[in-house]
């Protein structure tokens, strides 16, 4: 089994006297779905904070692809092949779909993306485009402005900004957030036929989601690992339904 490409060594994130999480280990194989699920205030954001370095942990350190991380700032975690989508929109409105996608391709172009293929050049940009376009379902869509996009249709864009950079990893914070059924299903379509070069971390609190997407999942609780294993396995946890799954199922 080769090294695992994320590594979270013992990580704590104090704010003043409480612990946002506390001691948390975790390693993700390559090519790994990973969901991360639990209660409000469980820590799962704090996590990727941690990760993509909008926060320094308080004690432990992240390694990506064998190096440490921690310390490096967001835009450099970002270069060494991390993306995040967000749960609020970061595309330009006032831009089409297709120019969004087409910046955050020559954002990603640049460095260290070695694993999935050199750096596209200039002229096969448009081709990544297409294809990114096509893999989040905008592919009709690529002239339309992106603050005229429907709600599914913007965290589809998000997606694929996210995509675009060409991440060898992929943090997913509540992709489905505030989806109607229907963009939440078209969501899980389009998240389970990305490509696997693409190892993703989800958080997400629709259990169908989880149980459909991972590979394996991590619980937290109070900013620990309380549970982690194949989702079959968390699903039957007496210790998981006390907390979570038999609290209403609220992220
Ligand atoms: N910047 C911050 N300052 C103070 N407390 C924070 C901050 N960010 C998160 N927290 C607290 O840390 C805990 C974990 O938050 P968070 O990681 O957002 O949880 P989750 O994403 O699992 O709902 C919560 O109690 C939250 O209020
Ligand atoms: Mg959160």
């Amino acid at each position: 089994m080769s090294d695992p490409l994320l590594r979270c060594h013992a990580l704590t994130r104090r704010f003043g006297a409480l612990a946002a999480l506390n001691g948390v280990s975790l390693e993700v194989e390559a090519r790994e779905r990973r969901a991360i699920i639990g209660p409000n205030g469980a820590g799962k954001t704090t996590l990727f904070d941690l990760i993509t370095g909008e926060l320094t942990p308080s004690a432990g350190h992240v390694e990506f692809a064998g190096r440490t991380i921690s310390g490096l700032p967001p835009h450099a975690v970002a270069r060494r092949g991390i993306s995040r989508s967000y749960q609020r929109t970061n595309a330009f409105r006032h831009l089409t779909a297709g120019e969004n996608l087409r910046l955050a391709a020559a954002a990603g172009a640049r460095e260290n993306f070695r694993l999935l293929a050199a750096p596209p050049p200039p002229a096969s940009t448009s081709a990544a485009v297409r294809e990114v376009a096509h893999a989040v379902g905008l592919g009709a869509r690529l002239d339309i402005l992106a603050g005229r996009l429907s709600h599914g249709e913007q965290r589809q864009l998000e997606l694929g900004i996210a995509l675009a950079t060409r991440p060898r990893l992929l943090l997913l914070d509540e992709p489905t957030a505030g989806m109607s059924p229907a963009e939440t299903q078209r969501m899980v379509r389009l998240l389970a036929a990305l490509p696997r070069e693409v190892t993703c971390l989800i958080i997400e609190h629709d259990m169908d989601l989880v149980f459909t997407l991972a590979d394996r999942v991590s619980v937290l609780h109070h900013g620990e690992v309380l549970a982690e294993g194949l989702p079959a396995a968390v699903r039957g946890d007496p210790r998981v339904h006390e907390v979570y799954l038999g609290s209403g199922g609220e992220a």
